[in-house]
């Protein structure tokens, strides 16, 4: 086939940005184009204040953003949807498919209406023939809307192929998983055409990834393939959370049950950690999506076996807020209640869907007052996402405020309730005194729990929604602590 020398990538967020650059610094004779009609996002991603924080990705950027020594940049940021489609060979869908909010399917289907305003362009701008490929989550046979789309607006003679390629990243380390991925699904139709289009995606993947891991297969099955992985690494969450109710009443330990089980080969220890709940723009949403599809199908108990797995989520969100009020003599009422943590897991600033908004929300309207901190989280976030699913928004401006620093937001504290697994806030991976937190990189900085313990009013309970904390050593110093799925024997 081809070689492809020209991609275009719409839609510049999580996935876009990253993949595009990472294509970009392996692929030196290809140029990358990312575009996107969100004005600020493009302006930032052409500056060393990246719109997104990702370990390592401002070096991948620049490589091949920027010109240094011999090398010719080949990584480009533009509004210019239509220029940037009309140049392309290849262009790559990577723009939000959040979950409906409105009308037929609304809290459970995809939103399919900005992948269809970017094919819509594509039809109209398009004068050669493409491949276009599905890199946003899509549900199943959307390659077929694509399609139609395409037909009832391109100019006639024109020849689109459409690939399915969904990303399997994670947010924090999208540089890691891009540059190692355990493999590159590419779907394509069974036809001549389709093959070799598949191919060509092939080729530019294989200037970094083994041909072994990159595997190419029917449409629909990678369509449904990339909702299956997020189905099945959520479920395993689901499955230990709530074994974690059971082992608080049992006297037994999540850890320790999960660790066990995490042995057996066939089972494997990753995504196995117990928490206050799953968040993140993803798994939710694609597991509503499944259980959206199951049910168009006629297949209701389907439906039900998916969605159990978003409701397990939503009862650890409620049983970790319940167990504050209870300790807490059973009423929150004008108490202070410190929040370390919001992003949705480590090392990213992201909050969409983290259990930080339920959580937060639950307190205040328990009549806490809420202090939020985050290493990373911008303060307008904090209050938009709170207010955003609040329905006493009133209260919420009287109760929440957000601190620059984990001492701040811990000053005159009842308890100190951990709902992000920070390196910061673990007593378990260094103690006060490491070198690390100089330089000024706020994701490095280092919790000092006994200067916690001085700020604190007594008795000093500390809330572990992450599991991050050796109890022993704090407990030492007064503090209760109450884990996730950790009984008291
Ligand atoms: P995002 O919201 O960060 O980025 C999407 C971008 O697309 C936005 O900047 C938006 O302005 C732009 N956009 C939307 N419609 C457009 C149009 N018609 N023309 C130009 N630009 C347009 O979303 P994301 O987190 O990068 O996710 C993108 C897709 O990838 C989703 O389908 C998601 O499910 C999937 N995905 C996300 C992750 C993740 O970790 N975030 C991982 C794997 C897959
Ligand atoms: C997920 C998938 O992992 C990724 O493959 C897909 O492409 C996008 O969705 P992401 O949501 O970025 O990635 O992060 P992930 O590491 O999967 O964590 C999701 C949520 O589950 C986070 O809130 C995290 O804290 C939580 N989690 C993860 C647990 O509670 N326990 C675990 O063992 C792992």
């Amino acid at each position: 086939p081809q070689r492809m020398k020209k991609v275009c990538c719409i839609g510049a967020g999580y996935v876009g940005g990253p993949t595009s650059a990472v294509m970009a610094t392996k692929n030196p004779d290809v140029s990358v184009t990312v575009v996107d009609y969100n004005k600020d996002r493009i302006e930032a991603w052409k500056t060393n204040e990246l719109p997104i924080y990702e370990p390592d990705l401002l070096d991948v950027v620049q490589h091949a953003r920027d010109p240094v020594a011999k090398r010719i940049p080949n990584l480009f940021f533009s509004t210019d949807v239509e220029g940037a489609i009309a140049e392309a060979d290849i262009i790559l869908l990577s723009v939000n498919t959040p979950t409906k909010s409105m009308g037929h399917g609304a809290g459970q289907a995809s939103e399919l209406c900005h992948l269809e305003s970017a094919v819509r362009r594509i039809g109209e701008v398009a004068t050669s023939d493409k491949i276009i490929v599905e890199k946003s989550t899509v549900p199943c046979k959307a390659a077929e809307t694509v399609r139609d789309i395409l037909n009832a607006t391109a100019k006639p003679g024109l020849n689109f192929e459409i690939l399915s390629n969904p990303e399997f990243l994670a947010e924090g380390t999208a540089v890691r998983n891009l540059l190692h991925p355990d493999r590159i699904l590419i779907g394509s139709l069974n036809t001549p055409r389709g093959l070799a289009a598949a191919r060509s995606l092939a080729d530019l993947y294989a200037s970094w990834v083994d041909r072994s891991r990159i595997i190419t297969i029917n449409l629909y099955s990678s369509e449904l393939a990339k909702l299956a992985a997020n189905a099945l690494l959520a479920q395993r969450i689901s499955s230990v959370n709530a074994l974690s109710a059971m082992c608080e009443s049992l006297g037994a330990d999540i850890d320790e049950v999960s660790h066990c089980v995490g042995l057996d080969q066939r089972i494997g220890p990753k995504m196995l950690k117990a928490s206050v709940g799953f968040g993140g723009s993803c798994f939710r949403k694609d597991i509503l999506s499944l259980a959206y599809i199951a049910e168009s199908l006629h297949l209701p108990q389907v439906a039900d076996y998916w969605r159990s797995i978003v409701g397990i989520n939503e009862y650890q969100k409620e049983r970790f807020t319940r167990r504050i009020v209870k300790c807490l003599y059973s009423s929150l009422s004008s108490k202070r209640l410190a929040v370390l943590g919001f992003a949705y897991k480590k090392d990213t600033g992201d909050t969409r869907e983290t259990s930080a908004i339920t959580v937060v929300n639950n307190l205040i309207n328990e009549g806490a007052n809420v202090r939020v901190y985050d290493p990373l989280v911008e303060e307008d976030r904090v209050w938009e996402e709170v207010l955003a699913s609040s329905d006493r928004r009133e209260t919420v401006k009287q109760r929440l405020s957000v601190w620059p620093s984990a001492y701040e937001a811990c000053a005159d504290a009842d308890a100190v309730i951990i709902l992000t697994e920070w390196d910061e806030f673990s007593n378990k991976i260094s103690g006060p005194g490491d070198a690390r937190g100089r330089g000024g990189d706020r994701t490095k900085r280092v919790l000092d729990w006994s200067r916690v313990a001085g700020l604190m009013q007594k008795p000093m309970y500390v809330f572990d929604g992450r599991n991050v904390l050796d109890a022993a050593p704090l407990e030492k110093m007064g503090f209760r602590v109450e884990s996730i799925g950790k009984g008291v024997v």
